[in-house]
């Protein structure tokens, strides 16, 4: 047989062949081309939502719109400030003065983020911390501008007129009355941030209480066996018991919709941060186990839209789905065991962004990425790009160059 006749000789040339025809996703992440792509891309796609936002100011109806968050058949969509994703654009631009440290960028992005402000007293819905603290908080944490720092506050005691002792959790959703009493959905998780640091801010640890009764009940309700996360669970509102275990945005009920169980990695490992509670670290650790080591997890790590989804691998992926799961992985392997393993998988799936899913030089109207899915059972934003894959595949790069070079970070 061929295998036997290889040479001890020959040995070092065939390693020096397999690790060239390796995938290239092996390799640590190019921070640094990765920004100047992201940089031309977000020039125009500021251009692009400023020609859109001029048309959009010309009828009443549409004068409200502030935010890029997708393409709609080819057309750039904007989006009001009561919208969950609206912060993610001005995060992006907070991203880029991070990285750059121009100022052009920091009054871009203090722009965006005043038309997201009024937002503080909308007790409307539990999206605070995606519309305020990726964008408002990140000016924060760059500026130490006291202004945000206030409004950061308000939006804090905003959230927590959802929360009821009675069930332990914040409301995610108001509609939909006739379906569920009180639902929480597991992307409420990423709220807590918000109200982590409005204690810190504070001294006052109501906030911080909140968060950790909330992400406590959500860790008992919210996973099944082996740590995949169910959507929404509806509680009484007068006993807290569970009524129902639902996937809305999945295929099935009991399916693994993906950027569900991409919230609850990033979600519990930003818990353990703040609370250093290890139930949280073992919580972040079970869930990168389900889908580190899922058979629906396909080789370049960027997931079906569901883990379940019927017709893999004919189904679209969910690159916002990786770039979460990349950055919540970067930030456990701050805290993990695990470490390795975490930031080996989180650098192939910010590498595999970047190599299939990146827009090419000024398409998608100026997006980073391409191939996200929002909802495929409402047949809504299937494979397009998307606001919020942008900011977490930033955030994530961000992440990876502080564990490069933390000196820089
Ligand atoms: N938070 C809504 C979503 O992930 O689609």
């Amino acid at each position: 047989m061929a295998r036997l006749m290889i040479k001890k000789k020959h040995l070092p040339v065939l390693l020096i062949l397999v690790a060239l025809h390796a995938p290239c996703y092996a390799q640590k992440p190019n921070v640094k081309k990765a920004f100047q792509q992201a940089e031309i891309q977000t020039l125009q796609l500021l251009k692009e939502t400023e020609l859109a936002k001029a048309e959009a100011d010309k009828s009443a109806a549409g004068n409200d719109l502030v935010s890029p968050r997708t393409l709609e058949n080819g057309k750039l969509k904007l989006v009001a400030s009561k919208d969950w994703t609206s912060g993610f654009f001005p995060g992006v631009l907070w991203f880029l003065y991070e990285y750059y440290g121009n100022t052009d960028w920091r009054d871009q992005a203090r722009k965006y983020s005043a038309l997201i402000e009024k937002e503080k007293t909308n007790a409307g819905t539990h999206d605070m911390g995606f519309k305020i603290y990726c964008s408002i908080g990140a000016g924060y944490r760059l500026t130490k501008d006291p202004h945000y720092k206030d409004v950061i506050i308000e939006s804090a005691k905003t959230l927590s007129k959802r929360f009821s002792p009675k069930t332990g959790v914040i409301r995610s959703w108001d509609h939909n009355q006739d379906k569920w009493k009180n639902p929480v959905i597991i992307d409420n998780m990423m709220n807590l941030e918000l109200l982590f640091e409005a204690t810190q801010l504070t001294g006052d640890s109501s906030f911080y209480k909140i968060a950790v009764s909330h992400a406590n009940t959500t860790m008992k309700n919210h996973f099944r066996a082996d740590y995949s996360s169910y959507h929404v669970i509806d509680y009484d509102p007068e006993t807290g018991a569970v009524l129902k275990r639902n996937t809305h945005q999945g295929y099935s009920h009991e399916s693994a919709w993906a950027r569900g169980q991409a919230w609850a990695l990033y979600g519990y490992a930003m818990c353990y941060r703040f609370t250093k509670d290890p139930a949280y670290l073992k919580q972040a650790e079970n869930v990168a186990g389900f889908i580190l080591n899922h058979s629906g997890m396909p080789k370049d790590l960027v997931p079906y839209w569901d883990f379940n989804a019927p017709g893999i691998p004919n189904e679209p992926r969910d690159a916002s789905a990786a770039a979460v799961m990349a950055s919540g992985l970067y930030e456990l392997s701050g805290y993990s065991k695990n470490s390795k393993l975490y930031r080996k998988k989180a650098d192939a799936m910010l590498n595999s962004l970047g190599m299939k899913y990146i827009s090419k030089d000024g398409d998608n109207k100026g997006f980073i990425l391409g191939h996200s899915t929002g909802s495929k059972p409402m047949n809504s934003e299937i494979d397009v790009p998307i606001s919020y894959a942008d900011y977490y595949y930033l955030e994530a790069l961000l992440r990876c160059k502080r564990l490069i070079a933390p000196e820089q970070g």
